[in-house]
């Protein structure tokens, strides 16, 4: 059974009350159980993470590389300025989706800059919650398919 990894990153433990004009009421914890149902329809395991430090991100993506197939991560406010991330992400080289809820290219000049984008397989923005879902459709999508 394929393992992905999903990371939250910084203020996403604040979903449902943080800006929902922007992000949406749904909590973090509505968006896992979405998520843990399909990963069960999908058949496949997956393993739930968030923090709001750069550090543990970087370590969750280094554990990932012996012990899971593929990574969801919405690095959040990082996905603007961490090399760190970037790296981490692009020396383990899994197949990864990066998601955001918020459409980051039509919101303030600084977030239409990701510099984890050119490292990941691709990017899903502005659904809200949906992202998530998608982006596990996606990732395992690109998983199944290399194996053919
Ligand atoms: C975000 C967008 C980022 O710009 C922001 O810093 C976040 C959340 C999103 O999911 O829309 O914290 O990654």
């Amino acid at each position: 059974m394929e393992r992905i990894v999903l990371i939250h990153g910084p203020n996403l433990n604040l979903l449902g009350i943080r800006e929902p004009g922007v992000y949406g009421a749904e909590t973090l914890e509505s968006i896992n159980e979405r998520c843990l149902a399909l990963a069960n329809e999908l058949g496949v395991e997956l393993e739930i993470h968030q923090t709001n430090s750069e550090g543990e991100i970087v370590d969750l993506i280094h554990a990932a590389a012996n012990r899971a197939h593929g990574i969801v991560i919405n690095p959040a406010a990082y996905t603007h300025y961490s090399y760190a991330i970037r790296d981490a992400l692009s020396a383990v080289g899994l197949p990864t989706v990066e998601v955001h809820l918020s459409n980051i290219h039509n919101r303030e000049e600084f977030r239409r800059l990701s510099v984890t984008a050119p490292v990941v397989s691709g990017q899903i923005s502005g659904f809200r919650g949906d992202s998530y879902l998608l982006g596990i459709r996606a990732v395992v999508g690109l998983i199944r398919n290399a194996r053919q």
